[in-house]
């Protein structure tokens, strides 16, 4: 049986239309607007095109937004300057710098540099320490988004299987300690997490109930690799050639028109993690003015 499609784009605008109405509520009742400055350093095309999507979920939401483009060659300290400029502006309350930089800069220090109130990325050490023993601060937005996604689309979590696979700090590790609490109403699995190191990676898959992909390279799951009626959710963005009007054609990490015909329930790329991240990322924003206005929130 082909599986059901569970539709990133449909659940974001179902949230966005939520977030728009807070919005409208937080200026109308608070005075508040709430501003976003998305940092882009050098002109790599994936970072330009995330990085335009951020800025106009967040026009369309009726946020203050700034786009704040870099040349490649900033100094590093130029750039730790630029974030203190932000964290200090008081129209702003999230900054994004769109990963990855130039190799010049240590991401570590720009990372650190940005106030943990104002981290809507969830990178911060701070925040990432109060994810993992569960106290409330900015998730991660992939992560976030993914956790959404199952609830949105009723898939039962508690004491599933969930089988991650990729230990990166920004969709693995964080996804994996999020499944794992006493969280409700998505959370209380039993998490393994697949890495390159790992042996025999589909011995570990074809056990998951709900087998999270965020591999980094196209169709590295196949059919052979899961059990009947696995849900799967696919963060893979890979871009496997252009079309002749010159768009991007995209696939994920997993082999989506084989493993669709096993799965109970999957994730299309495009379409599918990617519209969440950025939705998720709103709504972190959201969630910093209120912190910065004094109301209550999900942060703090
Ligand atoms: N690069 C790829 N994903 C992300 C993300 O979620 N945030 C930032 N800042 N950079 C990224």
């Amino acid at each position: 049986m082909a599986a059901k499609i569970i539709s990133g784009k449909e659940i974001s605008k179902e949230i966005r239309e939520e977030l728009k109405k807070e919005v409208q509520e937080l200026k109308e009742k608070h005075g508040v607007t709430p501003g976003l400055v998305t940092i882009l350093v050098g002109n790599n095309p994936a970072s330009v095109s995330y990085v335009t999507a951020k800025q106009k979920a967040a026009h369309d939401l009726g946020f203050y937004s700034v786009q704040d483009n870099q040349p490649e060659d900033i100094s590093e300290e130029a750039l730790l300057d630029l974030i203190k400029k932000y964290n200090e502006d008081p129209k702003i309350h999230g900054i994004l710098v769109q990963l990855p930089l130039p190799k010049h800069i240590d991401e570590r220090k720009v990372i650190y540099a940005i106030d943990p109130r104002k981290d809507v990325d969830g990178f911060h050490p701070v925040n990432v320490g109060k994810m993992v023993i569960g106290e409330p601060c900015f998730l991660p937005c992939t992560p976030h988004g993914i956790l959404v996604m199952l609830e949105r689309a009723g898939v039962e979590v508690d004491g599933a299987e969930v089988v991650v696979v990729g230990r990166s700090n920004i969709v693995g590790k964080p996804v994996a300690n999020l499944l794992l609490q006493k969280r409700k109403p998505v959370g209380n699995a039993t998490v393994t997490v697949c890495h390159t190191g790992t042996r025999d990676m589909a011995f570990h898959t074809r056990r998951a109930d709900i087998l999270i992909v965020a591999a980094g390279r196209p169709k590295v799951v196949t059919a052979d690799m899961v059990k009947e009626g696995v849900v799967v959710i696919d963060v893979g963005v890979n871009r496997i050639g252009t079309t002749p009007e010159g768009k991007a054609i995209l696939c994920g990490d997993v082999d989506f028109e084989s493993v669709k015909e096993k799965a109970a329930a999957i994730t299309p790329v495009p379409g599918g993690v990617g519209p969440m991240t950025i939705t998720m990322l709103m709504k972190n924003t959201v969630e910093a003015a209120k912190l910065w206005a004094g109301l209550p929130c999900e942060v703090a």
